[in-house]
């Protein structure tokens, strides 16, 4: 109420939404560290890496399946809404639940999946996140049930309630992606701050045969691997959260040279930055090679 009257003064809006400082307050809070280190632990461990952990990082659609799969559950929710305040069939109302409630699963899967490789920060973020989820799918599988005994306006409160616990969800789920850029492609940038051509880099005699190392080109750091007389580059920072891909290490996969990053372990084709293995879901930029005739390394912005 007061908020209101001082809101009129000023001519501001009420606010509807928490305020920054308090969502900082939540970034920097320790309380929950050590049970969020342990869940860490046991879902990496649970996983491990192979096949399915990629899936659910995204990697085959090469970006974060969580978000994509979080649009189907809050459709569902939003549109049981809609049918709810128009008081539309409540037959297509129960399924929509139901169907939203089916995708909570596989969404919650690859949302933790992701979860356990993000920094502290966005970690502490995220445990609210979904706890404000859960609650949600609570709400909603109770107003399933009052729907089902036939008590269609309690079925519609809980539904309502559960929207507005979704919503709050999202809205962590925003901040965590926008504000922390949990998610976000971290070598997006590269590509914009080099310019077009060919660039001297150092010369081949300076860098260790099958050891990578970091070489700076203008304002970027690069990933430099030479194996014999050929020289392979990519961005340094890994595109998953920044990690420095020199100090990873070199393998083999499918009898290609791939370098794992030291942070949360993507693995990246030297050849290519295709990536080979999650968390990270877009590829890592690369450059062209070429050697000059004075044993100079020189580098440009593959195609
Ligand atoms: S920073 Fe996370 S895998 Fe590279």
């Amino acid at each position: 109420m007061e908020e209101t009257t001082r809101s009129r003064r000023t001519g501001r809006l009420p606010r509807m939404i928490p305020s920054p400082d308090l969502l900082d307050g939540l970034e920097r809070s320790t309380a929950f560290d050590k049970p969020i280190g342990a869940l860490t632990k046991t879902v990496r461990r649970k996983l491990g890496p192979g096949k399915l952990r990629d899936f659910l990082h995204g990697v085959p659609i090469g970006h974060p399946l969580h978000p994509a799969m979080a649009m189907v559950t809050f459709g569902c929710w939003l549109s049981t809404a809609v049918l709810d305040a128009t008081k539309a069939d409540p037959r297509a109302a129960r399924t929509l639940i139901t169907a939203g409630l089916g995708s909570a699963l596989p969404t919650a899967a690859a949302g933790i999946t992701d979860w356990s490789t993000l920094h502290r920060e966005q970690q502490r973020v995220g445990v609210v996140h979904a706890l404000t989820n859960a609650a949600a799918a609570a709400l909603y599988t109770g107003s399933l049930l009052m729907r089902l005994a036939g008590r269609e306006r309690a079925g519609r409160a809980l539904a309502y309630a559960g929207l507005g616990a979704a919503s709050a969800g999202g809205y962590l789920g925003g901040h965590m992606a926008y504000r922390q850029a949990a998610g976000a492609n971290h070598a997006e940038s590269v590509s914009h701050l080099v310019p077009l051509g060919w660039h001297d880099l150092c010369a081949l005699k300076d860098l260790p045969n099958g050891r990578p190392v970091r070489r700076r080109l203008g304002y970027i750091d690069l990933f430099v691997l030479r194996l014999g007389d050929g020289v392979s580059v990519l961005a340094d920072s890994c595109s998953h959260l920044a990690g420095p891909l020199h100090q990873g290490r070199v393998t083999a996969e499918d009898g290609e040279t791939c370098v794992v990053c030291p942070w949360h372990g993507s693995v990246f084709r030297v050849a290519d930055g295709s990536v080979v293995h999650g968390p990270a879901t877009a590829r890592q930029p690369a450059f062209q090679t070429r050697l000059r005739h004075d044993g100079v390394v020189q580098v440009r912005p593959a195609d």
